[in-house]
């Protein structure tokens, strides 16, 4: 089906400038339509679909079913990941509503772990392509490249140039499994329509030596640029996409620490732009200490956190707790000093060499400790967050001594994918003797111990950047600023239950996840009104407003 789509109708302008509707196949083979065995009788002899079906037609509820059995009897979750990104290229009214209704089954799917997975074998699970790729080879021609793109409408694109997905590493062009689990997490967790979304990766090359001599590598084949040639691309990329996408949010997603960090300081002022990695974590375990405190009885202004990681996740969390305790009074100087951080060479302490500028503010005078463990003696910290990809660092003796110094060490294991988290649930917990708060960036289940249930938090940041997207969506923010992420933790973070903290949960349920973004969604957008950073004036019902922009997974009726 050929022209311009728009978000809100499905149908291509064409179609829906009341000109006679396509017939045949198109109905079946565009995902953005298909409506599969639920087209009814009418619909059938209308768009003449008749004979190309089965007679029988089906509900979604009875659709729904069909996928869930199918999806529950698959040998293992990349079967099941590709069950789903199957099921997303032919129907994706169907593709959202099981997804909607099944999230906490479905998510460990479409995103971390299995995603990782999946992205480590993109080349041999591609079927069709999805999304946007934009090469080095592509330079001087960017824009005629997003304007290839069938819908002009994006308001948020995630863009990513592969280099460190997850915790595993350069990824190159198999990394758009990334963008593309991200944006449907965008249109789960907040409504945000899917034809409203753009998923990019950037194509600078890859130096994984592995996908260079993969015969079924997707990417140019070439070593990643840098410098000037790879500034080059990303200036040309986002100054296209004001033109081309004039309303669209821009996430950064998965890049090296050493290109992340520059490239939000160059467009966070100038573009409505955000980096997930270090702002959209930072929110999420900001929020989960807020609620640990309520569980440990501490308050943050007592609090020490020590970092284990100190890269875009580690820093992003220490600049974060530094906003939420300056919101308390504190200078900045000593709201850094309750803001700790461990890296590859132990802890960033004054008068070590070469340490970066992100680092530095939290170098503090003291001793230098070569591992984590002498620097959890020296610093005494009442929590402990890993962010660093080092699989099982946090160790036995490294829990005991939370556990000794404190009588609820909160212990935060964030690295993803699971194969790469700081320590499991179930060792947080035996390790501590059940006294742990903890939550980690992959799920991990429930844990019986000493005849209670403990339920993990899983610290995911999809408890903030769908909403986030929402608020900016919805009052036209011209810019994402720190304190959007300050006031999405608490946010939050207030909409943590008692029962939900009975059990040592941190996070609300995920089955609440689009009432939650919605919440967060409004406070973001409010944000953007105070600031005066928003292009559209404030409705007099903003609930209201931001709930009749939420897309909901049901069939439009063809007329
Ligand atoms: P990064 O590459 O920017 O930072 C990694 C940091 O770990 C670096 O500072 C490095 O020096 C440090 N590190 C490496 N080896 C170490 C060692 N042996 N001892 C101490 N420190 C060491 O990566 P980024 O973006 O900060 O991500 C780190 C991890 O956090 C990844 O596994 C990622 O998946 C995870 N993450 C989790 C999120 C969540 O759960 N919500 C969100 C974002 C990231």
């Amino acid at each position: 089906m050929s022209g311009q789509r728009s978000a809100t109708d499905p149908l291509p302008h064409a179609a829906s400038r009341g000109q006679p509707l396509p017939k045949g196949t198109v109905w079946l083979q565009d995902p953005a339509l298909c409506k599969g065995t639920a087209f009814t009788e009418a619909e059938r002899d209308r768009l003449g679909l008749r004979g190309l079906l089965p007679p029988r037609v089906f509900s979604i509820e009875e659709q729904a079913l069909r996928v869930m059995s199918n999806f529950r009897r698959k040998p293992n979750d990349l079967e099941r990941y590709v069950q789903l990104i199957a099921l997303q290229d032919r129907n994706e009214t169907l593709f959202y509503r099981v997804l909607v209704d099944h999230l906490e089954e479905m998510l460990p799917i479409v995103y971390t772990p299995t995603v990782g997975q999946a992205c480590l074998e993109f080349g041999s699970l591609f079927r069709r392509p999805r999304g946007l790729y934009v090469s080095t080879a592509d330079r001087g021609r960017v824009g005629d490249v997003l304007r290839n793109w069938p819908v002009r409408d994006v308001r948020v694109i995630v863009v990513t140039d592969g280099e460190r997905i997850l915790g595993l590493g350069d990824l190159g062009t198999y990394g758009m499994g990334i963008p593309i689990g991200k944006l449907t997490l965008y249109s789960v967790c907040a409504g945000i329509h899917p034809q409203h979304c753009l998923p990019v990766t950037l194509d600078t090359g890859t130096n994984n030596e592995t996908l260079l001599r993969d015969p079924l590598y997707t990417g140019l084949c070439q070593p990643r640029v840098r410098g000037a040639a790879y500034d080059a691309l990303l200036e040309e990329f986002i100054t296209e996409t004001q033109t081309v996408f004039p309303h669209a949010m821009v996430q950064f997603e998965d890049f090296a620490n050493a290109n992340a960090f520059p490239l939000l300081d160059r467009y966070r002022r100038r573009v409505c732009c955000f980096n997930d990695d270090i702002q959209g974590t930072a929110a999420v375990a900001v929020a989960g200490l807020f609620s640990a405190l309520r569980l440990t009885g501490g308050q943050l202004a007592n609090q020490r956190v020590l970092l284990f990681g100190a890269g875009e996740a580690g820093i992003g969390i220490a600049e974060l707790l530094v906003n939420a305790l300056e919101a308390l009074g504190l200078s900045p100087v000593a709201a850094r000093q309750h803001c700790w951080l461990v890296d590859s060479k132990g802890l960033v302490v004054q008068g070590r060499d070469h340490l970066n500028a992100h680092k530095l503010p939290f170098a503090h005078a003291m001793d230098g400790q070569p591992n984590l463990l002498s620097a959890i003696e020296a610093v005494r910290p009442t929590a402990l967050i890993g962010a660093s990809g080092v699989s099982r660092s946090f160790d036995q003796p490294v829990i005991e001594a939370m556990a000794r110094l404190n009588p609820r060490p909160v212990v935060f294991a964030l690295s993803n994918p699971t194969s790469k988290a700081e320590c499991t649930a179930e060792e947080a917990y035996q390790w501590s003797d059940g006294r742990a708060v903890f939550a980690s960036g992959s799920p991990f289940g429930a844990v019986q111990f000493g005849g209670q249930t403990l339920v993990p938090g899983q610290a995911n940041n999809v408890y903030i950047f769908p909403g986030v997207g929402l608020g900016v969506l919805a009052s036209e923010a011209r810019e994402v600023t720190d304190s959007m992420f300050s006031i999405a933790a608490r946010t939050l973070a207030a909409q943590v239950s008692e029962s939900d903290l009975a059990k040592g949960r941190i996070y609300p349920s995920l089955r609440r996840i689009r009432d939650v973004s919605a919440i967060i969604a409004s406070a973001v957008a409010e944000e953007a009104w105070r600031l005066d950073l928003a292009r559209q004036p404030r409705p007099a019902d903003l609930a209201a407003h931001i709930a009749g922009l939420m897309y909901q997974p049901v069939y439009p009726e063809y007329r």
